[in-house]
């Protein structure tokens, strides 16, 4: 019987600060079948790993990323708001973390944030740097914004990608189908046995997010869901 897959959301973020180095290195160190993370763009056009527009919540810096050249964000320390063990941790660019999984069987799953700010030419950049890392068959691009979808099968077909959605949408597998995504990322309220079924017929891999509790993760593992992201890989392996 296919299992199903224990995504890290943001890497482990729940025990290490988000979408940092020691976040990814953490999850695949517990075994997850795959890392979750969000990517941003600078003002000199590099793609960095980071949640939020602005760097404030999580560095010790503030300001928006899309005003910062990459210098500037490098000298940011990353992880001192989750622990002041982690004050060497900064900002990693999408390169960063291809690099630590480019020899690993881990999937990536990149979030191109882009639903605020629409980011002048990522698409582009992000598939460029998936080739030439040859990591085609590793990644799964998912977006809000799901017009940027397709123009990242208009650019790589050969790319999976997955719609992601977080208000109630009616019918999400058709929205996924025109966009050309094989996969939902569902948050977990809309997501029951119907909603498996219906989302089977379209054939669509549903991943739901974000799944920290135990009986959640129990219920949606027997629904058959593809996979959970969830910010606790180590506790969801365990129980899963
Ligand atoms: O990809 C699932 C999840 O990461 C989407 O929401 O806000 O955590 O990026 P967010
Ligand atoms: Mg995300």
């Amino acid at each position: 019987m296919k299992q199903t897959y224990v995504y890290a959301h943001r890497g482990s973020s729940g025990t290490h600060p988000e979408n940092t180095l020691a976040a990814f290195r953490a999850a695949i160190q517990c075994g997850a079948d795959g890392i979750e993370l969000d990517v941003q763009m600078t003002k000199d056009g590099e793609v960095v790993v980071i949640h939020d527009e602005q760097v404030d919540r999580t560095t010790n810096g503030e300001g928006w990323i899309c005003d910062m050249t990459y210098a500037q964000l490098a000298t940011l320390d990353a992880g001192s708001w989750f622990d002041p063990a982690f004050s060497n941790e900064q900002i990693p660019t999408l390169n960063n973390v291809l690099t630590i999984c480019k020899d690993t069987n881990v999937m990536i799953n990149i979030e191109l944030k882009n639903d605020r700010i629409r980011y002048e030419g990522m698409e582009k950049l992000v598939v460029q740097k998936v080739r030439d890392y040859h990591m085609e068959k590793q990644v799964v691009l998912s977006s809000f914004f799901h017009e940027s979808l397709t123009v990242v099968h208009r650019l790589a077909p050969e790319l999976e990608t997955a719609i992601l959605y977080e208000r109630p949408l009616r019918e999400p597998w058709k929205q996924a189908i025109e966009c050309h995504a094989t996969a939902i990322h569902a948050p977990k309220q809309f997501v029951s046995s119907g909603y498996i079924i219906q989302a089977k017929k379209y054939r669509q891999a549903i991943r739901v997010f974000t799944v920290n509790i135990e009986k959640e993760m129990k219920e949606l593992c027997e629904m058959k869901v593809d996979a959970i992201i969830t910010d606790f890989p180590e506790q969801a392996i365990q129980i899963l």
